[in-house]
């Protein structure tokens, strides 16, 4: 396949870039030709930012698994659309081709009508990285089902937050799910989750594990099941229902500043053009090459450079269902020379963790397959930049740092790769379509270079979320309301003197752990529910592998006879209400947070302990007792 709008040289990305700015229109409304519609658009654009309103090619009409399958058949049927590697590297992998895989959503699309889905309602999906996960979400969008995958470490708490805000009647989930060497029982998860959802009127269940499940009558049926009877039906295809190019096509939870996730939603048209774009110029895709994002669906960026982008690219995209450290730290380096991966796109973290092992695990591998490196979810540092770099890249792969948001459905800042430089720790420089704005803490835009401010963008983009769910005024508060007339990011960011960019951080309540995005709201929320907890604060504090890890400052009701005891317990509590990527990493009992009079809790000074800091926690003297702080101190968590 020709991309008529891939970028060939840096000269191009400026053209590109000013072409967006000056022309965006026409500069979208040329990528857009280049997809498949049933109906053209009537007007490319209309937004405000205030309500906010964004609506890209209005009046088109398409559906998205006929660009990601559909009009591959003919060029590419018998490609491999999704190359699958198992948890466990003993059991055979599988491979889809196109046409095998449009087979697939095709049945699965069938049984979801069958069950009496239709187009608009709210399917849950809640599985293991297994291929059936990309087929239940492409069904979805084949019959207008809005999808929303939940992440497979979520509680059931989470999970029946999450039914009950999108109010989904339909579940695909699987009996349990393998992850290095433990199996995790989801259906079980899932069964917890439906005794405060009563309106769930299907679960549909996949066999993976063979864990034993309890199948209740009239509400849970098997998948395979339900294959058989599409296939004594003789299979017919399922016409890709047409939807208009704002019809949502997914809803994604993400943790903000207040304790409730909220419903990231994406629309059909923008997000798919976003993606496909954006994958093909970051990663500077070619023909053949096989693309690793080791990401999981349960995160934006498992849709969108795992299944969306790739697809709709005619692209071959690979799956893992286990972890990078098992059976042992070289698992990622097997993978990349048994299907000799051409791209590898991962997180900061990973790359920690799997830097502390040493270069042992990368003997004995090739890795000569590789072509481009990539980073995402997280601020790199340079060590683990170059590590990956000379290591894994062996001097010869460009390395792209993408910035970029669950809110934002694809890369925003980013070097595409070999076309625009290359700098160690920063994302460096906007995507076409991307106006990124630093501003100070009054709004007033920081214009120049080698300044620092909030980021912000000043103009539509089509990828970018619409709406949260159920709740436009939360979406206008949250991205909209902070600066006039811009999108606010919530990220920290720095400009050198050639204009790039470079990401320092969240500056909300949000704490990004191991590239998880979880708001320290939450935690706390966690945490209170455990019976001895009066109150408690949490912030993050900079973790060598993590990136962040929790630390929570606990008010206990009572004298704590056992104090690691009591630590489990509170770690425990949060494991069953959030889920295990939630757990405080360390817990101090204090007998009171530093507070202002008002009874706002200082959480500067709470941060600065937590990183370490003694002497310097700035000035203390508004608060309600200042003698806490030095208590606070004493009993710091090392
Ligand atoms: C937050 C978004 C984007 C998919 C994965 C995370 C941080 C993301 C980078 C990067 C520095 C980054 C930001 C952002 N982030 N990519 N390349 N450099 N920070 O998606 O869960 O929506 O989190 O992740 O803080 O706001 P998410």
């Amino acid at each position: 396949m020709q991309y008529p709008y891939q970028i060939d040289s840096a000269e191009a990305y400026q053209k590109a870039w000013q072409k967006s700015v000056e022309e965006p229109e026409q500069f979208w409304s040329d990528i857009a030709g280049e997809f498949v519609w049933k109906k053209q658009w009537d007007k490319v654009l209309d937004w405000n930012f205030r309500e906010p309103k964004i609506s890209w090619f209005a009046g088109g009409r398409l559906n998205i698994t006929e660009n990601c399958l559909d009009r591959h058949l003919e060029e590419r049927g018998d490609q491999p659309a999704i190359i699958w590697e198992p948890n466990d590297p003993a059991e055979h992998h599988r491979i889809l081709t196109y046409r095998q895989l449009y087979h697939k959503v095709n049945q699965f699309a069938h049984v979801l009508l069958n069950n009496g889905v239709q187009r608009g309602d709210r399917v849950c999906i809640y599985m293991g990285m297994v291929p059936e996960l990309a087929i239940a979400v492409l069904a979805c969008a084949r019959i207008g089902a809005i999808h929303s995958v939940i992440f497979g470490g979520f509680s059931a708490q989470s999970i029946a937050d999450r039914l009950q805000d999108a109010q989904a009647r339909f579940i695909v989930t699987c009996d349990g799910a393998f992850r290095g060497g433990k199996d995790i029982p989801l259906k079980d998860v899932i069964d917890d989750a439906l005794v405060t959802c009563p309106f769930v009127e299907r679960v549909i269940v996949l066999t993976r594990t063979r864990t034993p499940v309890s199948m209740i009558k009239g509400r849970d049926v098997w998948w395979e099941e339900e294959i058989h009877r599409v296939e004594t039906m003789g299979n017919p295809p399922v016409p890709a229902v047409e939807m208009d190019a704002e019809d949502p096509l997914f809803i994604l939870y993400t943790s903000g500043s207040t304790g409730k996730p909220k419903g990231v939603v994406h629309t059909v048209a923008g997000y798919m053009i976003w993606t496909t774009y954006t994958f093909v110029n970051v990663f500077q895709y070619q023909p053949e090459d096989i693309h690793f994002c080791t990401a999981d669906i349960g995160w934006i960026t498992g849709h969108s450079y795992i299944i969306y982008g790739p697809l709709a690219a005619g692209a071959t995209t690979l799956m893992f269902e286990g972890i990078p450290t098992w059976p042992d730290a070289g698992r990622f380096w097997d993978i990349v020379d048994k299907y000799r991966v051409n791209m590898l796109y991962t997180a900061p973290t990973a790359i920690r963790s799997l830097m502390s092992f040493g270069l042992g695990p990368l003997q004995d591998h090739k890795l000569d397959s590789l072509k481009v490196l990539g980073t995402v979810g997280e601020p790199i540092n340079e060590e683990a930049w170059h590590w990956y770099h000379d290591h894994v890249g062996k001097r010869k792969c460009p390395v792209v740092d993408t910035w970029w948001q669950t809110e934002t459905g694809g890369i925003m800042i980013s070097n595409m790769a070999g076309i625009t430089p290359e700098k160690p720790s920063y994302a460096t420089l906007p995507l076409p379509g991307v106006q990124p704005v630093l501003v100070d803490e009054n709004g007033q835009e920081i214009t120049g270079n080698e300044v620092s401010g909030n980021l912000c963008i000043r103009f539509p983009w089509p990828g970018m979320i619409r709406t949260t769910y159920g709740d436009h005024e939360r979406c206008r508060q949250n991205y909209f309301a902070t600066y006039d007339d811009l999108y606010f990011t919530g990220d920290g960011c720095y400009r050198d003197e050639n204009g790039m960019y470079r990401i320092t951080g969240r500056v909300d309540d949000v704490l990004n752990v191991s590239g998880h995005r979880i708001g320290t709201a939450e935690v706390e929320n966690a945490i209170n529910m455990h019976n001895g907890v009066v109150e408690s604060a949490v912030v993050g504090y900079p973790h060598d592998i993590k990136g962040q890890g929790i630390y929570a400052y606990v008010i206990f009701s009572h004298e704590i006879s056992e104090a690691d005891l009591t630590r489990r317990d509170i770690a425990h509590t949060v494991s069953r209400i959030i889920g295990p990527i939630a757990k405080p990493d360390k817990i101090q009992f204090v007998p009171g947070l530093p507070k202002t009079r008002s009874g706002k809790i200082m959480r500067r000074i709470l941060r600065k302990i937590a990183e370490g800091e003694t002497t310097s926690l700035g000035d203390t003297s508004t608060l309600l007792d200042p003698g806490i702080v030095q208590h606070i101190l004493e009993g710091k968590i090392h």
